[in-house]
């Protein structure tokens, strides 16, 4: 599975030999100044990272220290132990008692168009003022709390107030359907959910509130329910369950002290796709997430006092935990937010965004660059840009095309490119460059961040030559690492530290090339990448077959210009269901509905068979080829093609 994936993946790998320096003048003010500087930095890091580790824990407050720095190894790796901390108190209290306390810490804007600017000191007053409401309704230390809000500030707050009194929220992307709320509330048990009435998007209002309620049927741990008043549109409140934001707020009580929290207190837990049907929750501690998502921000951002830092990833996702809440809020930032979608009310809406507020740093994924490609230039033309200094992708590969538009269009060819690889289970970023001191290479992520010890492996472990393809693993604990699965350690042990012993496995192909630069090449487990967001194929299938009509399915990925990779599902009814068009469409909706829109399949075919294996295995390979070639066009998909597919096969064997 491994190999088949990567010689794949690998054929499709573009050779890219361009190289952009950092601009002079930005790396004479940069944080770290030169190649030489990182090098030094970067080998003091691994040579000795509980001294690195500590002088930068050391730039937050900690209640109590730390004992030891690093103990233990991977799976079991701690960080910090026994150091107390609190991350409410590092994002806000810290700034707020200090010379932050009137900066802008949330900058937002609806979709409507309207601006709220939230300062340090008054985001002190409504996280204290949130985190009572949730202790009145008996929230306490440990329990889960399950987050299900669009992008306003209140979503920020929520996650600070839970931090604050050491609850462990559970946020679920607002693009996720009821089904998905309730297997995530149930996996974790969790004993209230934070939402709101409705949410704006492109328009129309998503219809948070009646989505919680239907999930909320199928969950019994919930004893209460905070709606957030955001569009004021009517919401069925349950007696006794439900309590509105602004009510309970203004009955609270201003100050709430925060939790001391052991460093290896979880934090948050975070739901992602993995090669079975059940997604997996990342647990997020306090103290090593908190260092990590603040070192990185500082350094791969290159953040600065003045700056005005917007990262449009959705708080959904853990690119919003991590950088638009956790690492610039500990940066003490000024973050802007914005609660809508990038074409609304026309294509133009981020560069507005970026002039009317002066953006300086923007951070986004190469999804939406290309899609503002595929909208046109013009979009663009009319704005300044000016303020911008800096600007990152994240979220799969960037093809070099996305990357010299983005450079010329937005950055006009003055501000640096961070491409920055992580994942959910990272945490951080484990491999960007610097910005003042590593020379970009479009396409590539560069080199490992502080710390961090990546190489490129075969199956067996071992190390493969400078530009050839392999597995990517990182060989040494970083402080941000996710400690485990909830509920499940096995199933954390088994995904990350078992496919290589030792090593932390990413589920990643990729190779490094002469001058150390990472080039990654794409996932090589059944894990998708759609417009960044990552799906499993098995969850898919399980919606799929979880409905009625159908028999059997197997779902790929196919290369896809926009969103970089597509989702095809090849499917086989139950005896005598008629193959129509109208249950095709019936079936992509259905999966919307399990799961969410983003997981609706872009392509449906029908099949009597799916082509496997001998022992019982569906062959992807075969179907990723055919769903990428079009050898079976779409809707003549028959019988024969698969029954001949299989039979070739079993000839092979
Ligand atoms: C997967 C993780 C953490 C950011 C959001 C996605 C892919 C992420 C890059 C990049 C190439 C990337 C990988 C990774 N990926 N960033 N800069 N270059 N690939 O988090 O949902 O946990 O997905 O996204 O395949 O494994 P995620």
């Amino acid at each position: 599975m491994l190999e088949e994936k990567l010689t794949e993946n690998f054929s499709s790998l573009l050779r890219e030999n361009r190289v952009f320096p950092a601009p002079a003048d930005f790396a004479a003010k940069a944080h770290i100044k030169s190649e030489s500087e990182y090098e030094a930095l970067y080998r003091r890091s691994v040579d000795d990272p509980e001294g690195f580790w500590g002088e930068a824990a050391s730039e937050l407050e900690w209640f109590a220290p730390w004992k030891k720095v690093l103990e233990g190894e991977f799976p079991d790796a701690k960080w910090f132990t026994d150091g107390k901390m609190n991350l409410s108190h590092n994002c806000v209290d810290r700034h707020a008692n200090g010379a932050l306390k009137d900066k802008v810490a949330l900058l937002w804007e609806g979709e409507p168009g309207e601006v709220r600017k939230i300062t340090y000191g008054e985001l002190h007053g409504e996280v204290q003022k949130f985190a009572n409401v949730l202790k009145n309704i008996g929230v306490k230390r440990g329990d889960r709390v399950a987050v299900y809000m669009g992008m306003c500030p209140e979503l920020a707050i929520a996650l600070l107030a839970c931090a604050r009194l050491g609850a462990i929220h559970s946020v679920v992307f607002g693009g996720f359907a009821a089904h998905a709320i309730s297997d995530r509330v149930n996996d974790s048990a969790c004993v209230a959910v934070i939402t709101q009435d409705t949410s704006y998007r492109r328009g129309s209002e998503i219809k948070l509130k009646a989505i919680v309620d239907e999930a909320l049927q199928k969950c019994t741990s919930v004893q209460h329910v905070i709606v957030y008043q955001r569009s004021g549109s009517p919401v069925n409140m349950v007696e006794g369950r439900d309590l509105w934001w602004h009510e309970a707020v203004a009955a609270a009580s201003a100050e709430c002290a925060p939790e001391w929290m052991d460093a290896e207190d979880p934090l948050y837990i975070l739901y992602t796709s993995g090669t079975t049907g059940k997604p997996k929750g990342l647990v997020h501690t306090t103290g090593g997430y908190a260092v990590g998502t603040y070192l990185t921000t500082k350094y791969v951002f290159d953040l600065r006092p003045d700056d005005v830092y917007w990262c449009t990833a959705d708080i959904g996702w853990v690119t919003g935990h991590s950088y638009v809440v956790y690492g610039p809020l500990q940066c003490g930032a000024t973050v802007v937010m914005y609660e809508g979608a990038p074409n609304w009310p026309q294509n133009d809406r981020f560069w507005k965004i970026v002039d009317d507020h002066q953006v300086t740093v923007f951070y986004t994924a190469p999804t939406a660059i290309r899609a503002f490609i595929k909208w046109g230039d013009q979009w663009v033309k009319g704005y300044s840009l000016a303020s911008l200094r800096l600007l990152g992708t994240v979220g799969e590969p960037i093809n070099p095309e996305a990357w010299m538009w983005y450079h010329r269009e937005i950055g006009k060819e003055r501000c640096p490119i961070v491409d920055t690889y992580w994942q959910t289970e990272t945490g951080m970023h484990v491999l960007a460059p610097i910005p003042g001191a590593i020379a970009a290479k479009p396409g590539s992520a560069t080199k490992p961040f502080f710390g961090v010890v990546p190489e490129v492996v075969t199956k067996e472990g071992d190390p493969v030559p400078a530009g050839q393809g392999g597995l990517l693993v990182i060989r040494k604990p970083w402080p941000a690492i996710a400690r485990t699965i909830y509920g499940d350690h096995a199933r954390y042990v088994s995904s990350y530290f078992s496919e290589i012993p030792g090593s932390y496995f990413t589920g990643d192909g990729a190779r490094r090339d002469e001058d150390g630069y990472f080039w990654l090449m794409g996932r090589v487990d059944d894990v998708i990448n759609v417009s960044g967001h990552r799906l499993g194929t098995m969850e898919i299938e399980s919606a799929l077959v979880a409905h009625g009509k159908v028999a059997e399915a197997a779902v790929v990925g196919r290369p896809d210009e926009m969103k970089g990779q597509a989702i095809a599902a090849f499917v086989t009814l139950e005896e005598g269901v008629e193959p129509t068009d109208a249950l095709k469409q019936e079936l992509r909706q259905w999966v919307a509905k399990e799961i969410g829109a983003l997981a609706r399949p872009d392509d449906l075919r029908f099949t009597q068979m799916l082509p496997k294996t001998r022992s019982g295995k569906i062959m992807r390979r075969l179907l990723r080829e055919l769903a990428t070639t079009g050898t079976v066009s779409g809707d003549t998909t028959t019988l024969e093609d698969f029954g001949v597919l299989a039979k070739l096969k079993e000839t092979d064997e």
